[in-house]
């Protein structure tokens, strides 16, 4: 038996996302999202799911809170819906959508624990969308005011501040592939969104600066690291180009000041406009990098190995491979000057059933965090600053494209009822945290 046992500061907590558990989608002077005007397009959803209901947790938000007691968690990690407080992306205020954000925050608080607040995990108010969305520079100064307006609110109670989720798979998901909202499939645009949400993160971060100066500000990528199928120099050569056009794309902007030489020849002729000074302010000094990790690429000369064998796939079809973790959170450490990093996603779908005695046993989920919990803890001890980690998810959730067939959460919703309850994996995550030790 091995004892993994953690530093006592470490924060362990768990995520979700405003569209993925919110519901409520139209009520209390709420705003339509992207994600709202896409989930309701006939055939873009599996089975024409929607987020109007998804987990009721904006009518349920005490209950959840109450499970998140139960469980011992540190910090939550949530986000904001934007449309929701600022129903048409800018201009009037929705008070009632703010007082939303305010009683959670202040439950949260209520309940020791410490909320960790994205102000935008992806659904842009519809109305910024028909101005032309993310492609047009405007919306980046729309997006700080939003930023300087839930901080004059929260900013009391709220420390940590990330500007966006994954902004590379808001740009490309939903601009070049078009599986996400707004369901666009157009090269011409996708390096101008990739920009301009950058040049909206830098702008935002100084709006929050502005406002109150002891607030903590970072973003959150999503990194699946890239690694050779064998040592012959063409695997390694093929690996390193995959890195270096997807991952480093954020990474270089954001902790070296300039965009990779690497994706230039993908970029091709749709090179983004980009403005005196927005380098600067890309770059600034960020207080925390969130790294959301699922899976790693296999990669060959000849392209990604689909299926590895002797590998374990989820629902989601990605391999299950803790290792790569811990070999990522040691390259980026070496590559780049990084402040302090929390894990802000990882998790896995795996297909549950509620037994005839109303458990729910996960072993799979369960064990794919030990293992990831054990190479963060590894990294640690190689000398990365990880602070803290949030479980993909805290409940079974509106999983985008794939609606409600891929279950995520550490705790099981049953939709008809919205009965919760807590599975296995989430009763050992509660003794891990009690502990703060991971028993191997
Ligand atoms: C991430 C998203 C999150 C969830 C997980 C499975 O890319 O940030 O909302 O969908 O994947």
């Amino acid at each position: 038996m091995m004892l993994h046992k953690f530093p006592p500061t470490f924060l362990w907590g768990a995520a979700t996302a405003a569209y993925q558990i919110e519901g409520a989608w139209n009520e209390d002077g709420k705003g339509e999202s992207i994600w709202d005007r896409f989930t309701h397009i006939p055939g873009k959803i599996t089975n024409g799911d929607t987020g109007d209901v998804a987990c009721d947790h904006y009518h349920r938000y005490r209950e959840d809170i109450a499970l998140m007691r139960q469980l011992g968690l540190k910090a939550y990690r949530f986000s904001t819906s934007w449309p929701r407080v600022l129903p048409t992306g800018r201009g009037l205020i929705n008070p009632r959508g703010l007082d939303f954000y305010d009683r959670l925050v202040d439950r949260l608080c209520a309940a020791n624990i410490e909320p960790f607040l994205t102000l935008y995990h992806w659904d842009l108010p519809q109305a910024l969308q028909d101005t032309g969305g993310w492609e047009n520079r405007d919306t980046c100064h729309a997006f700080a005011d939003y930023a300087v307006l839930m901080v004059k609110r929260l900013g009391d109670r709220v420390r940590h501040w990330t500007t966006f989720n994954e902004p590379s798979v808001i740009a490309f998901d939903g601009n070049l592939v078009g599986e996400h909202a707004p369901g666009l499939q157009d090269p011409r645009i996708t390096y101008q969104i990739v920009h301009h949400l950058l040049v909206a993160h830098g702008l935002a971060t100084q709006a929050i600066r502005a406002a109150n100066p002891s607030l903590e500000v970072g973003i959150v990528l999503n990194l699946w690291p890239a690694d050779p199928a064998s040592e012959d120099p063409a695997d390694v050569a093929a690996a390193n180009r995959s890195w270096e056009r997807s991952e480093t794309l954020f990474l270089d902007p954001l902790f070296k000041g300039h965009y990779p030489v690497a994706v230039y020849d993908l970029v091709g002729p749709n090179m983004p406009e980009i403005r005196a000074g927005d380098m600067a302010l890309i770059g600034q000094k960020l207080d925390f990098l969130g790294i959301n990790y699922y899976s790693r690429n296999l990669v060959s000369a000849e392209g990604n190995i689909e299926t590895v064998p002797g590998s374990e796939y989820t629902e989601m079809g990605w391999e299950v491979h803790a290792p790569a973790l811990r070999r990522l959170l040691n390259q980026i450490h070496r590559d780049y000057r990084l402040p302090p990093l929390y894990i802000t996603e990882n998790g896995a779908a795996f297909p549950d059933e509620v037994g005839p005695d109303g458990r729910v046993e996960d072993p799979c989920r369960l064990d794919y965090l030990k293992n990831h919990f054990i190479q963060t803890r590894l990294a640690m001890q190689d000398g990365v600053d990880v602070r803290g980690y949030f479980v993909w998810s805290l409940l079974d959730n509106f999983e985008w494209g794939h609606g409600y067939t891929k279950q995520f959460g550490i705790i099981c919703v049953d939709y008809e009822t919205q009965k919760r309850t807590i599975k296995s994996s989430g009763e050992w995550y509660a003794e891990v945290i009690r502990s703060n030790t991971v028993v191997a």
